[in-house]
Formats: structure tokens, sequence, C-alpha cells
């Protein structure tokens, strides 16, 4: 289904009914990365996935290049969608958005699942990646960006045992717009660092991390948890960055449990 949000056109699912879980992926991906959390959660909760702007089928404008943006547009779906309040499943960056939606609009937020993320902000280092990684995306297209980060999106087991998976995050990764690539890229390099948002996190929260995840590794899920109070960790064995399409029935185990435990 499309709808147009803050002058765009944004795509998103919306299945079953009952508590309200809205996914949010992450860079460089699109909402078909919660294919198998759509399946099995939405049999017990209303299941929102949205492809961000810049991603999927949704419009990829040149347009504010701010996290802030993606969240306005999540408020904006909430508001076309009738749901005052949900729990935000937010993976990498899509977590990084789940902070921007608390940092603005945190009586929405009914509970947090922060998946494969951090609140640091960028150090300068990652910063000039991001840049790099733009020109790429800008030179050479999306193919080359899937070069680079499906190492970095799976872990070692999925990457020697997966074949069906690496060729989907390729897909997402290739179906995506230069422009979209570029927006999110420098959107994260200026994202606030977080870390003094936590204590200020009141609502239920869970951290996801997968055990072979290299990119956003356990000891940024554990500042994450420590930070935040009554914040508890999950960690998937056999599951690297992408942690919900790598092992889908321990990812959706944990998001039973926590959304089970709200009502
Ligand atoms: C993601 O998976 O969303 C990205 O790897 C996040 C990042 O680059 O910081």
């Amino acid at each position: 289904m499309k709808t147009r949000i803050n002058g765009i056109n944004l795509a998103y699912n919306d299945q079953g009914t009952g508590t309200a879980l809205i996914f949010l992926h992450a860079f460089p991906l699109n909402r078909t990365m919660w294919r198998p959390q759509e399946e099995a959660l939405s049999r017990r909760y209303r299941v929102v996935v949205v492809d961000l702007r810049g991603h999927g089928e949704s419009d990829a404008p040149l347009w504010r290049f701010t996290l802030e943006q993606y969240a306005d547009d999540v408020a904006g779906l909430m508001d076309h969608l009738s749901i005052p309040r949900a729990v935000l499943v937010g993976l990498s960056m899509g977590g990084y958005v789940g902070f921007a939606f608390y940092r603005k609009y945190a009586e929405r937020v009914r509970g947090l699942v922060l998946a494969d993320t951090r609140a640091q902000a960028d150090t300068d280092e990652a910063r000039t990646g991001r840049f790099n990684l733009a020109q790429t995306a800008f030179r050479q297209g999306p193919e080359a960006v899937a070069d680079i980060m499906i190492p970095k999106l799976l872990g070692a087991s999925s990457l020697k045992t997966k074949p069906d998976l690496v060729d989907h995050v390729r897909r997402m990764i290739t179906g995506n717009e230069v422009s979209g690539m570029i927006v999110d890229l420098i959107a994260m390099a200026d994202r606030p660092d977080s870390l003094s948002l936590l204590p200020q996190i009141t609502c239920p929260t869970v951290v996801i991390v997968g055990e072979e995840d290299h990119t956003t590794p356990a000891a940024d899920a554990r500042l994450i948890v420590q930070g935040i109070a009554g914040a508890k960790l999950a960690v998937i064995p056999g599951a690297g960055h992408i942690s919900n399409l790598e092992q889908p029935e321990q990812f959706n185990k944990v998001i039973d449990e926590f959304a089970a435990g709200l009502r």
C-alpha cells in the first residue's frame, strides 16, 4: 500500500490486530527485510512495516538530510493509520530513527525494541567512511554498495550457509535509488549522540544483538542497556547484523515475549 505523507509517497504494509508494532529497517535495505516478522507476528499483533523515504517502493527525493525527517514520516504514517501509540522495532539505522522518534514523540512510544544498533554518534573516521560510500554510490551505483555492505550486514554463518538470504539482501540494496542511499549516509553522519537520551527513555525497552554482529557489536548493545532503566538484553547466536533475517525464530520469540508483556 502507498499513501502520501509529508509530500511524498510512502509504501507500507499493515496486517493483523492488537498492539501495534512498527518496524523500521536498516541501511540500505527496505521493508521486505521484515517478512519473517510480518508472517509470524501479524497473527497476534498489528504489524506495520514501512519503506522509509529513499528506500524500496517509497519516493527517494533529495530532501532534508536528517533522521528527524524519517521520524516525522513515521509519525505521519501513524496518524494516517489512526495508531496513537506503538512499539517501535528499529534495526541499526532503524534504531537511529527510533531514537530520533523518541526525542520528538516520546508519548507515542509504547515500547522500544533496539536491534543491532548503537547510541553513540559517528566518530570522525566513521563519518569519512560514510562520505566515501556516498561517492561510491554516486559514481558506481548500488551494485558497488552491495559488494561493500553485504559482508558488514550478514554474519559469517549466514554468508557461508544461506545463499538465498545473501541474494535477498543484494536485491534489497540494488533495488534502492542512489539518491536515497546518499540521503541516508548524510543523515546518519549528522545524527546526534543518543547516549544522553538514554536516561530519559522511560518506556519498556529490549535491546537485541546478533552474536556475530561486527558492525554494531555486543559492546554497543550493552551501552544502550546500561543507559535505559530496566532495559533487557537479548543476544542471538548464529546471527550477524541483520539478526531478524538471520535467525528469525529467535528474533520473533524476543519480540513476542516483549509485546505480550506490555498487555
Ligand atoms: C545499518 O545497518 O543500518 C547500517 O549499517 C548502520 C550504520 O551504518 O551505522
